[in-house]
C-alpha cells in the first residue's frame, strides 16, 4: 500500500477494483498456484489437472494475475512467478500465503462486506453478522482456525527478520509471548538468544499446534507451552512479556483488562513488550489505518497512536517508556511496571 494513488478518475476505478486482485489472489493461494509453478515455468493444462481447476477459468484467473505482475505470462498459456509472486510459495521467506489465503476466506470476506454497518453503528461487523467474535467463532472451526494461525505466523514470519533486527531480546532470561499463537514468532526469537527460555501462552485450541512448530525450529526443550485465557491469567515468572498484535483486537476496556492480567504476574524489573503499530500523522500510514478497518469489522479493537498507547499502558498498571520503530512498521513499545 502507498500513499501516491494518483489523481484521475481511471486511478480511482483502479482502487476501487483492489478488491478483484485481492480475492484472485486468494484463489491463487487457495489452489497452490505458487507452490505448483516454484521456479519452473508451467503450462496451464498441468496446472488446471494438479490444482483440480477449469482450465480456461484457470487461465483467466492467471493471466489477470500477469497482468499485475504475480506471474509472467509466455507464450502458449505457460506461467511462471515473478519475484513478487515468489512471496505466495508456502515455502519462500517471508512468505505470505497464510495471510491471503485468510483474508481471501468467504467467512472472512463476508464480514468486511459488513462494513458499512460498523461506520453507521459503530458496531463490530463481524458480530453483527455471524451473532458471536471472532474467536468463539474459529475455536469450533478447525479450517477457519487453521487458516487464521497459519495466517498470523505468515505474516508475523514475514515481519521476524526487521523485528529481531532492531531490538535484542537475548537480555532477557525468560520470554513469555502472550497469545503467542502457534509459537511461530517465540521459535524465531529462541533460535537468535540460545541462553534464553521461553513460554508460549495461548488458547488451548490454538496452542496444540506449538509443539510440532518449536520442535522443528529446535527449541522445544527450552519453551513451555501453557494453555488458558489471558482475560483470566498469565504464566509467572518470565523476565519479559511480549504482546504482539494482541492488544490491537480489543477496544480500550477489554485492553486493559487483559494488561492489568499481566500487571499481576510481573513485578519490578519485568519488562512489557508490547509489538504493534503505532497510528501515524493525518495523510499518511495506509498499512496502520486500514489495520484499523480490519480491527473495527473482525476483532473489534482498534490501532493507536503513541498517546493512546501511553494512556492505554496507565490503564493497565504500566509506564510506556520507549515504542522503538522496526524496519517492519511495527514498533516494540517497552513498558514497566508501575
Ligand atoms: C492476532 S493473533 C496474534 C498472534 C501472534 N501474537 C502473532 O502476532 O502472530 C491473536 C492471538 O491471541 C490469541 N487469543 C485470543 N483470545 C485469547 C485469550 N482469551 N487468551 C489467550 N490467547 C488468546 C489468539 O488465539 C491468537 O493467537
Amino acid at each position: 500500500m502507498t500513499t501516491q494513488t494518483g489523481s484521475t478518475p481511471a486511478d480511482l476505478v483502479r482502487m476501487v477494483n483492489g478488491y478483484q486482485v485481492s480475492q484472485a489472489l486468494a484463489v491463487a493461494a487457495e489452489l497452490g498456484i505458487a507452490d505448483l509453478i516454484g521456479d519452473m515455468e508451467v503450462s496451464v493444462g498441468e496446472l488446471a489437472a494438479a490444482a483440480e481447476a477449469h482450465e480456461d477459468a484457470l487461465y483467466r484467473l492467471l493471466r489477470a494475475l500477469a497482468s499485475v505482475g504475480v506471474l509472467h505470462e509466455h507464450p502458449g498459456r505457460h506461467f511462471s512467478m515473478t519475484q513478487l509472486g515468489q512471496g505466495l510459495r508456502r515455502d519462500a521467506p517471508g512468505s505470505i500465503a497464510g495471510w491471503v489465503r485468510h483474508m481471501g476466506a468467504p467467512y472472512y470476506w463476508n464480514a468486511w462486506s459488513n462494513l458499512l454497518h460498523s461506520v453507521r453503528t459503530g458496531e463490530n461487523a463481524f458480530k453483527a453478522l455471524y451473532g458471536t467474535d471472532v474467536w468463539s467463532y474459529r475455536s469450533e472451526r478447525p479450517r477457519e482456525n487453521d487458516l487464521f494461525n497459519a495466517a498470523m505466523a505468515s505474516l508475523t514470519g514475514s515481519q521476524t527478520i526487521a523485528l529481531l533486527s532492531s531490538y535484542d531480546f537475548s537480555r532477557f532470561g525468560t520470554i513469555a509471548d502472550v497469545g503467542g499463537g502457534n509459537g511461530a514468532l517465540l521459535a524465531h526469537i529462541l533460535q537468535r538468544c540460545p541462553h534464553s527460555k521461553g513460554i508460549l501462552f495461548d488458547q488451548e485450541h490454538v496452542v496444540s499446534g506449538a509443539p510440532a512448530e518449536l520442535s522443528r525450529a529446535g527449541v522445544d526443550d527450552r519453551c513451555a507451552v501453557v494453555a488458558g485465557s489471558f482475560f483470566e491469567t498469565v504464566p509467572p515468572g518470565a523476565d519479559a512479556y511480549i504482546m504482539k498484535s494482541i492488544l490491537h483486537d480489543y477496544t480500550d476496556d477489554r485492553a486493559a483488562e487483559i494488561l492489568r492480567v499481566c500487571r499481576k504476574a510481573t513485578s519490578s524489573g519485568v519488562m512489557l513488550l508490547v509489538i504493534e503499530r503505532v497510528v501515524g500523522p493525518p495523510n499518511e500510514d495506509p498499512q496502520t489505518k486500514f489495520s484499523d478497518l480490519n480491527m473495527l469489522v473482525a476483532p473489534d479493537g482498534r490501532e493507536r497512536t503513541e498517546a493512546e498507547w501511553r494512556e492505554l499502558f496507565a490503564a493497565g498498571g504500566f509506564r510506556l517508556e520507549r515504542a522503538i520503530p522496526t524496519p517492519s512498521g511495527f514498533r516494540v513499545i517497552e513498558g514497566v511496571p508501575v
